[in-house]
Formats: structure tokens, C-alpha cells, sequence
């Protein structure tokens, strides 16, 4: 059966009220990734990188799930086949939508992990510049987050996703980011049908696009599917 296999970015919970990265006004605008997204920024001032990611921890607790992520949520119970989701983000609100199974790519916000000894646990709303390790002790805990210069996560098994797809789709990202803004081609080399779903049209190289915003653009494209399986 058909397997359809999506990468989403931060333009899916915009309208979460989450900022992206790279538009007007974004993350990236406001922060330099060489200040709080790199292991160099946190060996040299933790509290200004543990204070980026509290100040995100939190705001991402207090915001709800859109009709993207209901609807990504939907055709993973409703497709006959498999849907795997691909996330960058590092909020939960695909989970919170419904969804199961995602692949965080980039990490979580709700994660930490332990620079010493590699220990994962459940961060605290605020963690501290020396946040202890409960496994080894060292003051060693960070947000669970995949920064600049590092591996992201589940590569293996995304690239076995990516291989298997019949159907691939990138929603909400802006294609800037590798490994991730390979993954169409990869798709493709493999025979997938490859669809864009974004505000704006990328450089991505997609065999289609489907151009608005996700709240309107992910159900319809999630309705067109099931109903032509039906
Ligand atoms: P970007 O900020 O680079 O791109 C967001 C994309 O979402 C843009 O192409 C927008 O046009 C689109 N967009 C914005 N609002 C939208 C809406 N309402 N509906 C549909 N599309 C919308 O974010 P990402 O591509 O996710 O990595 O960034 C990739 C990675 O770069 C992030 O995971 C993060 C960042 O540095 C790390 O921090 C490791």
C-alpha cells in the first residue's frame, strides 16, 4: 500500500502563534544562531542558551495544535497505508493533534539531555545554566536539541522512509536547512510523486505545489487523498 512520507517545518505552527525562523520578524531575525544555537554558544554563556530555549519551552506549553496538524493527524488514521511525519520542529503540537510515531529530527523542547554521559529526561519548564544530570550528577543538562554542527536524529530510518515513499511532501518549510532540504530529492530519485506545501513556492525542485497557508492548504490536501482512495 501506498506510503506517503511528510517533512514538516515551522511554517506548520505559525498559526499555532509559534515563530518561524527565516521570515520577517523570525527567530533568526531577532537571535544569532552563533549565540544560542551551537555547542560552541552553550560552552561559552549557558544561561543566555538555556534562557532562548526556557523562553521557548514555555511559550510552546501554551499554545494548541492547528488544522494542519489535525489533519496530517487524520491521514495517518484514515490512509490505507503508512504516513510517517517528518518533524524539524521541536514543539509537540503534532503529537498534540494526534499524531504518533513522529520523527523528531531536530529534538524536542520537552526533552534534556546530558552532555556528560548521554542521559535523556523530561526538561523542566526552566532549566538551569547548570542544570544536574539525575543519572550521573555532572551540571551537564541541555535542551534536547539538535544545534548547528550537529548530527540530526533518525537518519537511518528517515532515509528508509524516504526510499519507500510513494508519496512525499514538505509543508511549512523553507528548504534552507540540509540534511533535511534534501530529502525531495531523495524522495524523488526514488520515485515518489513530490508535492510543496508552503506559503511561497521554494526552491525545492517539487513535482507540485500547493500554495497558501497550512491551516487551509493541509486539510485540503489531507481530503483530496482520502477521497481518492475512496
Ligand atoms: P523557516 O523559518 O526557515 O521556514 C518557514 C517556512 O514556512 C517558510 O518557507 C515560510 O514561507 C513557511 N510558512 C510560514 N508561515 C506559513 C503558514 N502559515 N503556512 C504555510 N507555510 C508557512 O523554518 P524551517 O524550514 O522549519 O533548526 O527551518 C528549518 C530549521 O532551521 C529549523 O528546524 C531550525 C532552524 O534553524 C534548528 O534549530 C536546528
Amino acid at each position: 500500500m501506498e506510503k506517503i512520507v511528510i517533512l514538516t517545518g515551522a511554517g506548520i505552527s505559525a498559526e499555532s502563534g509559534l515563530s518561524t525562523f527565516r521570515d520577517e520578524g523570525g527567530l533568526w531575525a531577532q537571535h544569532r544562531i552563533e549565540d544560542v544555537a551551537t555547542p560552541e554558544a552553550f560552552a561559552r554563556n549557558p544561561a543566555l542558551v538555556q534562557g532562548f530555549y526556557n523562553a521557548r519551552r514555555v511559550q510552546a506549553a501554551q499554545v494548541q495544535p492547528n488544522a494542519a496538524h489535525q489533519a496530517l493527524a487524520q491521514l495517518q488514521r484514515d490512509w490505507p497505508g503508512e504516513v510517517v511525519i517528518v518533524t524539524q520542529n521541536v514543539d509537540s503540537l503534532h503529537e498534540a493533534g494526534g499524531a504518533s510515531g513522529v520523527i523528531h529530527m531536530h529534538g524536542i523542547l520537552s526533552g534534556a539531555l546530558c552532555a556528560a554521559c548521554g542521559h535523556r529526561w523530561t526538561a523542566p519548564p526552566e532549566m538551569a545554566p547548570d542544570e544536574p544530570c539525575p543519572a550521573c550528577n555532572a551540571p551537564s543538562g541541555r535542551p534536547d536539541i539538535v544545534w548547528f554542527g550537529e548530527m540530526p536524529y533518525h537518519m537511518e530510518d528517515i532515509f528508509d522512509h524516504l526510499t519507500t515513499a510513494s508519496i512525499f511532501a514538505a509543508i511549512g518549510t523553507s528548504g534552507e536547512v540540509y540534511p533535511a532540504a534534501a530529502f525531495v530529492h531523495e524522495a524523488q530519485a526514488a520515485g515518489a510523486h513530490t508535492i510543496e506545501i508552503n506559503l511561497e513556492p521554494t526552491g525545492g525542485g517539487f513535482d507540485e505545489r500547493l500554495l497558501g497557508k497550512a491551516t487551509e492548504t493541509v486539510p485540503r490536501w489531507v481530503d483530496r487523498l482520502l477521497m481518492a482512495k475512496t
